[in-house]
């Protein structure tokens, strides 16, 4: 499917995007291992989170679908797969769901499509490993399909190398399974949702500056109420901030510290964001999120603020294309290891409009202040490239293309909806 994107004179919207996918993943599968019966709401409709419930339907959970929309799932212990699992495009039902593989009592092979298995996998196999779990998978663990071969696990404390919520969520949750403390000590911090469920759900993580403890035990079930992911209203903040006559409203967006990079990122760089309506939803802090036309300037982003902004860079990119001056991101290597190459996805297509971007081997650095001119994109596979691509269309002169288009729907089913419903010609 090939999109086709035009500025518009006006960009007036006000939009809900789906269910954050970090969160919606957490309450399947902790609930499908909990004890008890919960209802999940708004739980995000993209292809991803599909994944996690075939997943999960094929080690024998109960998960039903009501005419709401809301799902129940009923809990309890796993069942052997009959067949493979296929986590799809999905790196977070990987990386989670071989956490819980490595403390079941028996085989399961969990495999994706062509971006998974090649994505990196010995950040979970080698810690798994130490803690006792008979994991192999091709080139020795590094790559999928892995294979699970339940056993006793026993509790480590680890140093990760990365900070990487999936690495940290799959240890913890390995940890339920384990005899004794699993230890994490952690180089940053990284989206804490399930740390927070963990303790929603009556397992005590404890967490003490980068490290985090838990001890074996069981979830209690819990109803969640999933918030809107603000990982796809980054793009309506990014049009909203960018276009020169634009308001852009984000409703009941999940705004946890730990996910607030972009707007830490977009304040910074003089963007006129305001977070409305503050409240809290099921221990998570939800908002509106207003983004106007702002002069941006150009701003330095890495270190502690980039695993808060990580699958944001994208977007940030196209913004700092606005900016006055040059905008560097370093400290992003981790962005060459996503559904694509990210930095070198992102240089590639944003040069085509005629912006001005180098890559580094940690980041990009974007000269602001050239006229976009829109040109024909490609995805690489990549949902984020693709929408990211399509904000560019919204803001450049002429008109720009996206094929492989559909590639959105991984996190963003409704996107090119949400996008067209944005235009006053
Ligand atoms: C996620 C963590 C991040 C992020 C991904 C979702 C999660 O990955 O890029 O989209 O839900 O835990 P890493 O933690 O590996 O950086």
């Amino acid at each position: 499917m090939q999109k086709t994107v035009r500025r518009p004179k006006r960009l007036r919207g006000d939009l809900t995007p789906p269910g954050d996918k970090s969160i919606s993943h957490r309450a399947a599968i902790f609930n499908a291992i909990a004890d008890g019966e919960a209802r999940i709401e708004n739980y995000g409709s993209g292809a991803d989170l599909a994944s996690t419930l075939r997943v999960l339907r094929g080690l024998g959970a109960r998960i039903e679908r009501h005419n709401d929309g809301a799902f129940t799932i009923h809990g309890g212990a796993l069942a052997e797969p009959q067949d493979t699992l296929n986590a799809g495009n999905s790196g977070t039902t990987t990386r989670l769901m071989a956490g819980v593989l490595a403390g079941q009592p028996f085989l399961s092979v969990l495999t994706g499509d062509r971006s998974i298995r090649s994505r990196p996998m010995a950040r979970i196999v080698e810690p798994l490993r130490l803690m006792g779990a008979q994991v192999d998978g091709r080139d020795g663990g590094r790559l999928a399909p892995l294979a699970f071969r339940g056993g006793a696990l026993r509790g480590v404390r680890y140093r990760m190398p990365v900070a990487s919520a999936q690495v940290k969520s799959a240890l913890l949750l390995a940890g339920l399974f384990a005899e004794g403390e699993t230890i994490l000590d952690q180089p940053a911090v990284s989206r804490d949702h399930t740390e927070l469920m963990f303790r929603a759900m009556g397992v005590p993580v404890v967490e003490d500056g980068l490290t985090a403890r838990v001890s074996p035990g069981r979830l209690t079930a819990m109803d969640v109420r999933v918030p809107a992911d603000i990982s796809s209203a980054a793009y309506w903040l990014v049009a909203g901030v960018c276009h020169p006559d634009a308001e852009a409203r984000a409703r009941n967006v999940g705004v946890n510290p730990t996910r607030t990079g972009i707007l830490d990122a977009l304040a910074m760089m003089g963007a006129d964001v305001r977070v409305e309506n503050r409240r809290e939803e099921g221990g998570e802090p939800v908002a509106d999120l207003v983004a106007r036309s702002s002069a941006l300037r150009a701003v330095e982003i890495g270190g502690d603020l980039i695993p808060r902004l990580v699958d944001e860079v994208p977007v940030i990119a196209l913004a700092a294309c606005f900016a006055e001056g040059t905008t560097v991101i370093r400290d992003a290597a981790e962005l060459r290891v996503k559904e694509s190459d990210r930095l070198t996805a992102t240089r590639v297509e944003l040069s085509r409009l005629g912006a001005q971007v180098e890559e580094l081997d940690d980041g990009l650095r974007i000269t602001g202040g050239r006229k976009l001119r829109g040109a024909a994109h490609k995805t690489y596979g990549d949902h984020r490239i693709a929408m990211t691509a399509g904000v560019a269309g919204l803001l450049a002169e002429g008109e720009t293309t996206i094929r492989a288009a559909e590639t959105a729907a991984v996190s963003y089913p409704t996107f090119w909806d949400d996008l067209a419903s944005l235009g006053e010609a």
